[in-house]
């Protein structure tokens, strides 16, 4: 006997055999199919999935099958909560049996407890479904044999079988969910991670809000993600990956609407589609939106539209949101933050430079072209950008320590006495002794100390010799002495060009490091455009603010060797 499975509900013609007349069209899903058609192969018996309700039937295991419910038993369908046995007539027998996790429907289906009966009521009923004798007598020859203590002990096995394969499935359902928690769990601190790495001062804001709208879209399945934020111009920027049912200047105005809103925690809202809101952003079904920054400090917000299957946004997706608002909130503060502190420190340089160059008008000027030539060298070999922005910090530096040394003689226009040229090359020492206070002047340090060291290890103050003395130092000594040389004094013009590179080359290797001499030769014509082109209100002493913090995240060794 070849088992059919019938999806169609019972035909007109049938609607009179049970009480199914007004009930609803019902699919009947794969699972439930498959319970039926484990149930009819464990048990060999034909039978028939039953709506509690209304006694429809909604499918069955072989089409032979009557799809027939006696009218007393249908009624108490919704009754059922264990397996029920009914003796219909002298050899008919009725089962029904519960599905377990599923309440609305039964399984149903009969067993003569002898051969060749031909129940009256059943076939009556046949005639009326199928309307011919031979289809009535193909279901009757379907309807098996079993006697009723058989056939009870046979469907509390295939009962406990249904049970045990129940549990089995939500026990799958429930691992799926975890493992699909896990994964979005996974994805979301993958996300965090990403963003994170990213946290370096020298990042823009407006790349990392880049990089979190293309992160969050695919994440968050919502219809369209937007990331508004303030530029380091403060003009606004608004990112967005996927639909969103406004453009930036929507979005100004949808907040507009929101201006009494606590902001310290998201704004979530679902059921647009026929509210105000709705209607003045079409397409808009629901949204979450969550500030950058906190109030003293809002740089931006987040916005997510339409959660993908008709889902509404809940705590998951306004978690997730302030999550990434926080990373970027804290960057964007960090970077005003170092700005800030940068500008202090810039003004504060300023101050020392000038407070020297009052000190010793002669000089003037001498401090910023020695930082701007040591630049110039530390390029031509090859440095990276942020230890040039210490060259050139340390080289407006370098001779700080000369405002503890006595006006007198550092005006004095002849020869020094030995005590005198002492209490000069104390200057070094003092600079570093003033600046090593500053933890954010640390890096330049080496320049201040060391730049009177010779190449051949008989300068001053530590008497370092060769690649001892850090670089930093090595390429401020040659930018140091090129400047006094060629600059004029009052007691004295400045040196001609030919004059001093020939001491230079004599003294590559004893005074100097060759390697910067070298690069000297190799940049000379700029050295002579930038001293014929200095002005010391050029502004100079402005920092690039990029530059400068991308020299946080560089190692600074190379100048230190
Ligand atoms: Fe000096």
């Amino acid at each position: 006997m070849m088992a059919t499975w019938l999806l169609e509900t019972p035909s007109p013609e049938n609607s009179d055999l049970d009480k199914s007349e007004d009930a609803p069209e019902r699919a009947v899903e794969t699972p439930i199919l498959s319970i039926l058609k484990d149930f009819s192969d464990g048990t060999g018996l034909p039978c028939m999935l039953v709506d509690r309700e209304f006694g429809r039937v909604l499918a069955q295991s072989h089409a032979e099958l009557l799809p027939y419910v006696p009218p007393r038993q249908a009624s108490q369908l919704v009754d059922v909560t264990a397996i029920e046995v009914d003796i219909l007539s002298d050899e008919l027998t009725y089962f029904v049996v519960p599905v377990p996790a599923h309440e609305g429907v039964v399984i149903t289906g009969y067993v003569f407890s002898s051969q060749n009966v031909q129940p009256p009521e059943l076939h009556l009923a046949a005639l009326q479904a199928h309307g011919t004798k031979q289809d009535a007598e193909q279901w009757l020859k379907c309807v098996p044999v079993c006697e009723s203590r058989v056939l009870r002990r046979l469907l509390e096995c295939a009962y406990r079988e249904m049970k045990l394969r129940g549990r089995e499935s939500e026990l799958q359902l429930e691992l799926d969910a975890l493992s699909q928690q896990i994964d979005y769990t996974y994805e979301e601190i993958s996300l965090l991670h990403r963003l994170t790495q990213n946290l370096h001062l020298s990042r823009p804001s407006e790349e990392l809000a880049e990089l979190s709208v293309r992160g969050l879209y695919p994440l968050i399945e919502s219809s369209g993600v937007g990331i508004c934020i303030e530029n380091s111009d403060h003009s606004m920027r608004f990112l967005s990956q996927g639909r969103l049912p406004f453009d930036q200047m929507g979005f100004a105005r949808l907040l507009a609407r929101f201006d009494q809103h606590n902001w310290s925690k998201p704004l979530v809202k679902n059921k647009l589609q026929h509210t105000l809101l709705g209607e003045d952003f079409p397409g808009l079904k629901n949204i979450v939106i969550v500030p950058i920054g906190d109030p003293q400090h809002r740089r931006g917000w987040i916005v997510a539209t339409n959660l993908r299957g008709g889902r509404e946004f809940g705590t998951v997706e306004a978690n997730l949101i302030s999550s990434i608002a926080t990373i970027l909130g804290t960057h964007i503060r960090n970077i005003e933050l170092y700005d800030e502190h940068d500008e202090l420190l810039v003004g504060f340089v300023r101050s020392l430079v000038s407070t020297l160059d009052a000190k010793d008008p002669y000089t003037r000027g001498h401090s910023e072209r020695v930082a701007l030539l040591a630049r110039c060298l530390g390029q031509q070999i090859g440095l990276e950008t942020s230890d040039l922005e210490d060259i050139y910090m340390s080289g407006l530096l370098h001779d700080i320590g000369k405002v503890g040394v006595d006006d007198r003689i550092l005006a004095k226009p002849g020869q020094l006495t030995e005590d005198e040229f002492r209490q000069i090359q104390q200057h070094p020492m003092i600079g570093y002794q003033i600046l090593c206070q500053l933890r954010n002047l640390a890096q330049i340090l080496p320049g201040v100390r060391h730049h009177h060291e010779a190449f051949n290890g008989k300068g001053y103050p530590d008497k370092l010799k060769g690649e001892g003395i850090p670089l930093m130092a090595r390429i401020i000594a040659v930018a140091d002495s090129y400047d006094a040389m060629v600059s004029d004094r009052p007691y004295r013009k400045g040196m001609p060009l030919e004059r001093l590179e020939e001491i230079f080359r004599r003294g590559a290797g004893e005074q100097w490091d060759p390697r910067v001499i070298e690069a000297y030769f190799q940049t000379r014509d700029d050295f002579r455009h930038l001293c014929a082109t200095y002005s010391p209100s050029a502004g100079n002493l402005l920092r690039d603010k990029s530059s400068s913090r991308a020299g946080i995240n560089s190692g600074r060794a190379l100048l230190k060797q």
